[in-house]
């Protein structure tokens, strides 16, 4: 163990020797304050020294009368942690000023302090100081880890209270700052006494560069009389430490006056007074010899050792006097020549190449045959080498960042690198890391982090950032162009903020590109359309005016027109809750000569009473689901049959207003591969929804390989469900009137029942379409899901069918890759780009799900592959109407059919090649149905931080 061990002990007895094998060296560091007081500085001063009294309260500077140094207080280096005073029993007189306070850091894992206005490149020596004192009063001098910049430094192990512990590096800095952190490694709270950084001329300390450190082991000036007579600044220009090593039972000191000159592009600069001193062995015939031991750390377990050995020959030597010596480490020779240490000049002997793994490092200097003169030594260094191969994070995204941590203030664990290491990376951050170049911060979450102000102008300098999340937090002002400016940008979040103003343009064309998902929701003042944006306040007053009835009216007539067409067998005025149980199916919307059938279930609206539904669900025992609606439950009715019954909760946040549209659209429409309303409650404040029972759960459960059955879809039962859900939709855009947008599709909202069949679920959402402008009227809120949502809706507000047909696309997508909507790739990616960009290089086989086990016809599959970006163009023109795709869908299958199963292979009752072949019919126990409702927009934020963790079901929401 060898160590620095610094104390103000003056009673001390005896030196240590070499031999001893310990470097143990009871000193007093004696500094005391004087008179002088400057002002704080966060900057080197005039010779580039910065000296950091740590834990010092207050503003002002001292200057210390032992060294003429200026000790600053550490507020401007570091933004937490406390300050405290060390307990009186460990002061005494001579003890220097800085350890009579500490700054301690009981929160967060890292906590650092910064170092600035250095120049990168260069080499500095930094170091820190840790005097324990039981400041906290616990008896218990902490362990913690100390890194310097993004590369472990040192273990600090303070093992007593009295006794400083000292670390020293020099190291090549990359940047104009340097950050030293303390790492909370769960044995004690980190604290640190003083802090001291020196600059160094570049050609010093060779062993030093850009990947490897120097760590200080023992810095001995050998020969002084005095152990407490420590060499440092003035005297050592560089203000190294250079401690005294007395053992004059061993040895001779030796000294000069004369000054020592420092040779020519001298590597090392030992310092004169250092140099003046020298020892030689007692015994003229005996070698000189000393030793360390390696310490090893858990993180650096196989320390690598340098040493740097200073010699000068004090005496001026007749001529027939010869000093000539060997230096051998472990009895090998450390330096291979004989050597003769020149007159009164500096000379060194140092090893470039570490040596590890020795148990004990024997140095011994013995004189050579022709040597008349014993042999001499002035001063060693030791250093054990470490890595600083880590890089920081890419400079301009932590100034970016570092900004918008001040402007916000934010109150996370955002100390040090934001990437690096990546145990410590700042929470919210997501980071890229490549190999030839440094971290790259490509993901900002920064939602309910209670940000306050405008949007910062730094967030448009993170220009790797590919997602990024500002919503929730009161955020005003406009959005800036600036933004459009983040190439690889894909996700962009200001849902529920104060922001005003229109989207920029620039945004607006990354939208209509598809490049860019932005979302904006819930900020009451942002016009989401760009000319309908008013540009002074009057005017805007004066619309909103106007605006409001206008809404209203429009909210009303299409109220009343919808409850007029559902109730038109009711009586005029009479609302949803009032109606009577009936017994006749509404029929005015199922087109004539209806081509689908009715689903085998006898469909009535019933209105069920809260009681009744206790009976069914039998006290509401066996939850299936549940939703932002509430739970959903397995019941039965008299006659067996099996149904869903889907409660509204107090706490749900879907309101009673999507509870009626459901209960409105599912009254008046119905169709095979429509989910079917049995019926309804609205009893008192309960309400609830009563469908017909989906046993195989959810599409998206198939997809992800939840599925009920474990296995997966072959390639003609995804063609079919696609075609079944292609059809549902196409009702509801061509069989109703008017017609309707589902708003919602995806493959949560698509249910199989035992047979796998499929039908379109949740109508929460769904709006008639009004055919006078062929839109609905525009909303602030938009709903969908992340990665199904139209962009074009998206940017416009305004829902069309071909809304509906666009989420179809991607639950098509789904089926033939297998993959979700967004996926990590590692990264947020959409399923629409991922496939578009192989697909157009003709790479079908690169898509398609392998779970299929190239079981498919890949004409079939480029046709369904090709109907799915048609689907998911941008510019809604272009896409297919809901007609269309079934046409496709319906040719693709046959195709399949004719393939899988001869010329009549009736899908219906499975092909040879049919994992499922027994499975149809099966009466599989169910456990879950989606009747849940999911999205409003601000579910659908939340969503989003999940969606590339996919499978997640509805149920699980
Ligand atoms: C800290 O130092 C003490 C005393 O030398 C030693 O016993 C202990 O093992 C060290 N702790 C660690 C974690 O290395
Ligand atoms: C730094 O020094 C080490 C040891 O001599 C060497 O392996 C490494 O390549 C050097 N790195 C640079 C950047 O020169
Ligand atoms: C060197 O010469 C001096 C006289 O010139 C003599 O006293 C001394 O002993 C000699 N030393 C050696 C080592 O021969
Ligand atoms: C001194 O060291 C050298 C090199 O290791 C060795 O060859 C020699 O025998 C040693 N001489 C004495 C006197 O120990």
């Amino acid at each position: 163990m060898l160590r620095w061990l610094l104390a103000c002990a003056m009673e001390q007895s005896t030196a240590r020797t070499m031999a001893a094998r310990s470097w143990l060296l009871l000193l007093c560091l004696a500094a005391v304050a004087t008179a002088g007081v400057l002002q704080a500085r966060a900057q080197p001063d005039s010779i580039g020294f910065i000296s950091i009294d740590c834990g010092l309260s207050g503003t002002a500077s001292y200057v210390d009368d032992t060294n003429t140094l200026s000790y600053a207080p550490d507020a401007a280096f570091v933004d937490a942690g406390s300050n405290h005073n060390i307990s009186a029993e460990y002061i005494t007189p001579k003890l220097g000023k800085r350890y009579l306070n500490v700054r301690s850091f009981p929160d967060g894992a890292r906590n650092c302090y910064t170092l600035r206005s250095l120049v990168a490149g260069l080499k500095y020596l930094v170091r820190a100081t840790f005097k324990y004192g039981n400041y906290d009063g616990l008896g218990r001098p902490p362990i913690f880890d100390v890194y310097i910049g993004v590369n472990f430094w040192s273990m600090a192990n303070i093992t007593d209270a009295d006794t400083p512990l000292l670390l020293e590096a020099i190291v090549v800095v990359p940047d104009d700052f340097v950050q030293v952190c303390l790492v909370n490694t769960g044995t004690g709270t980190p604290f640190i006494s003083g802090l001291d950084l020196r600059p160094l001329k570049s050609t010093l300390y060779p062993q030093a560069n850009a990947t490897q450190g120097l760590v200080l082991l023992g810095r001995i000036n050998f020969g002084p009389t005095d152990a407490t007579d420590i060499v440092r600044y003035p005297d050592d220009p560089h203000d190294r430490f250079w401690l005294p090593l007395v053992d004059a039972t061993s040895w001779n000191s030796i000294s000069t006056t004369q000054r020592v000159q420092n040779i020519d592009n001298d590597l090392f600069e030992a310092p004169s007074k250092v140099m003046q001193t020298a020892i030689t062995p007692r015994n003229a015939s005996k070698n000189i010899e000393f030793s360390w031991d390696p310490e090893p750390q858990p993180k650096n377990p196989t320390p690598g050792y340098v040493a740097n050995m200073h010699f000068t020959e004090l005496q001026l030597l007749p001529s027939n006097a010869t000093r000539q010596f060997y230096i051998n480490l472990d009895g090998k020779p450390w330096y291979p020549k004989p050597f003769t240490p020149p007159y009164l000049t500096t000379d060194a002997t140092y090893n470039s190449n570490p040596y590890r793994g020795l148990a004990h490092y024997n140095i011994s200097i013995n004189a050579t045959a022709n040597s008349t003169l014993p042999p001499i030594i002035n001063a060693i260094e030791v250093f054990s080498v470490i890595s600083t191969t880590n890089v920081a994070t890419d400079s301009q995204d932590v100034s970016a960042i570092t900004a918008i941590k001040a402007k916000y203030h934010v109150q996370k664990n955002w100390m040090g690198d934001p990437c690096v290491p990546k145990t410590l990376a700042w929470e919210g951050l997501t980071c890229s890391y490549a190999v030839s170049s440094p971290p790259r911060i490509t993901g900002v979450n920064l939602s309910f982090s209670g940000l306050n102000g405008d949007i910062s102008s730094s967030f448009a300098n993170l220009k790797a950032v590919q997602y990024m999340d500002l919503s929730h937090n009161n955020l005003t002002g406009s959005i800036p162009d600036s933004l459009s400016q983040l190439s690889s940008l894909t996700v962009l979040d200001f849902t529920a903020n104060q922001l005003n103003g229109s989207i920029p343009s620039g945004l607006l064309k990354k939208i209509q590109e598809g490049s860019l998902n932005l979302r904006y929701g819930n900020n009451s003042n942002l016009c989401s359309n760009g000319n309908s944006c008013q540009t002074t306040k009057g005017k805007s007053k004066l619309a909103i005016y106007i605006a409001v009835p206008v809404v209203l009216v429009v909210a009303i007539v299409s109220v009343v027109v919808l409850l007029c067409c559902i109730l038109r067998r009711q009586k005029r005025g009479t609302t949803i809750n009032s109606v009577k149980p009936q017994n006749e199916t509404p029929r005015s919307h199922v087109p004539t000569g209806d081509a689908y059938p009715q689903s085998s279930l006898q469909l009535e609206n019933r209105r069920f009473t809260y009681k009744e539904l206790e009976v069914i669900t039998n006290n509401f025992q066996r939850v299936l689901g549940r939703g932002g609606f509430g739970k959903v439950y397995d019941g039965f009715l008299e006659d067996g049959t099996q149904v869903a019954v889907k409660l509204r909760s107090d706490s749900s946040n879907q309101g009673v207003k999507e509870f009626l549209a459901e209960a409105q659209t599912l009254t008046r429409i119905h169709h095979k591969n429509l989910v079917s309303m049995i019926g309804y409650c609205k009893d008192g404040e309960y309400m609830a929804l009563v469908y017909e029972y989906m046993s195989e759960g959810t599409l998206q459960e198939h997809i992800s390989g939840n599925g009920h059955n474990g296995g997966f879809l072959s390639w003609a039962q995804r063609l079919r469900i696609a075609l079944e859900s292609a059809q549902g939709l196409e009702y509801l855009h061509r069989g109703c009137n008017p017609p309707l947008i589902h708003r919602d599709v995806k493959g949560a909202n698509i249910l199989l029942n035992s047979k796998l069949e499929a039908k379109i679920a949740d109508f929460g959402l769904t709006k008639a379409f009004s055919r006078e402008n062929g839109t609905q009227v525009s909303t602030n809120t938009l709903v969908g899901t992340q990665g199904y949502v139209d962009p074009e809706y998206h940017a416009t507000g305004k829902p069309t069918t071909k809304s509906d047909v666009y989420s179809f696309g991607v639950v098509l997508l789904e089926l033939v890759t297998g993959r979700p909507a967004i996926f990590r790739d590692p990264e947020p990616t959409s399923i629409i780009l991922w496939a578009r960009q192989r697909l157009a290089r003709g790479n079908i086989e690169g898509v398609v799900d392998p779970r299929m086990r190239g079981d498919h016809d890949v004409n079939t599959l480029w046709k369904a592959a090709d109907i799915a970006l048609k689907c998911t163009a941008q510019s809604s023109a272009q896409r297919p109407t809901m007609t269309d795709v079934v046409a496709q869908l319906q040719e693709c299958l046959e195709l399949e059919q004719a393939r899988a199963g001869g010329a009549n292979g009736s899908f219906y009752t499975g092909s040879s090649s049919d994992p499922y072949s027994g499975y149809n019919g099966s009466t599989a126990d169910g456990q879950s149905t989606d009747v849940s409702r999911s999205s409003t927009a601000f579910e659908m934020d939340h969503n989003f931080g999940r969606a590339p963790t996919m499978p997640t079901g509805p149920a699980a929401r």
